[in-house]
């Protein structure tokens, strides 16, 4: 299986071998692979080596080990575009999974200043800020703060918030969403987040900070989402 000769390192090689097996669907999704030590009998290396093949293999996601228990096959992240300006309810269903949510705090305050300036606010001027868990099929997938002008939406209540945001603000607020910039960036996941979230510390995770603006260029919200990196992964198609 495995050749000695070969200038590719024995981790590599048996990282390769494994990941073949995973994606020809030899083993399913949450099934363990065989244990350390039964690779290192197969394979005849050192159990470090084989340690090494899985340690990349769950960095990249397509394994994950459950203390004390073992190494199992991940389920397939998902791929989010990034090029259509779509919710995350949109995105779940498109895709045949159940969104759902959990409202952590909702809240009415005068935004910090950075906030303050991307929405386009006067000192004085209340944002609602609305933090919530974003579930598919019921598995945690990320973590948004929205932060949303009291002005454009001055009577947000509890209810309207149980559901899709865009779908408030476009079905019953009858405002339209035309645009929104969007930027993103890997950081390490802040504790009370890991818990939400469900993953260890330290973990990585993205962090997208979207605008939304409405057809006459005033924004609508600033939403803050942390992504699990084990959950997601970004594509966009580019030309030249
Ligand atoms: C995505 C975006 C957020 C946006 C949200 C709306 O998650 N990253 O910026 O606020 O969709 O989703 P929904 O309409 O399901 O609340």
């Amino acid at each position: 299986m495995l050749d000695k000769q070969s200038p590719i390192p024995m981790y590599v090689q048996i990282e390769d071998y494994l990941k073949n097996q995973i994606l020809q669907g030899d083993f399913v999704i949450g099934e363990a692979i065989p244990s350390e030590r039964e690779l290192t009998d197969t394979f005849e290396v050192s159990r470090m080596t084989v340690r090494q093949s899985i340690t990349n293999l769950v960095n990249e996601g397509l394994l994950y080990r459950e203390k004390g228990r073992g190494t199992y096959v991940a389920t397939p992240k998902i791929e989010q575009p990034l090029s259509g300006l779509t919710s995350f309810t949109e995105d779940m269903l498109s895709r045949g999974m159940k969104p759902s949510n959990k409202l952590i705090s909702f809240e009415k305050m005068i935004p910090e200043i950075d906030i303050m300036h991307e929405l386009q606010l006067a000192k004085d001027e209340e944002v609602f800020v609305v933090k919530r868990i974003r579930y598919a099929d019921d598995k945690p997938m990320a973590i948004e703060r929205s932060y949303l002008p009291v002005k454009l939406v001055p009577n947000l209540e509890l209810n309207d918030i149980e559901g899709s945001l865009y779908s408030f603000i476009e079905k019953d607020k009858r405002l339209i969403i035309s645009h929104a910039s969007q930027r993103m960036e890997a950081v390490l996941v802040k504790r009370e987040d890991a818990e939400f979230l469900q993953i260890f510390m330290p973990s990585a995770v993205l962090l997208i900070e979207r605008i939304s603006y409405l057809t006459n260029d005033v924004p609508i919200e600033i939403v803050r989402s942390t992504y699990r990196a084990d959950r997601y992964k970004f594509i966009s198609e580019i030309r030249r």
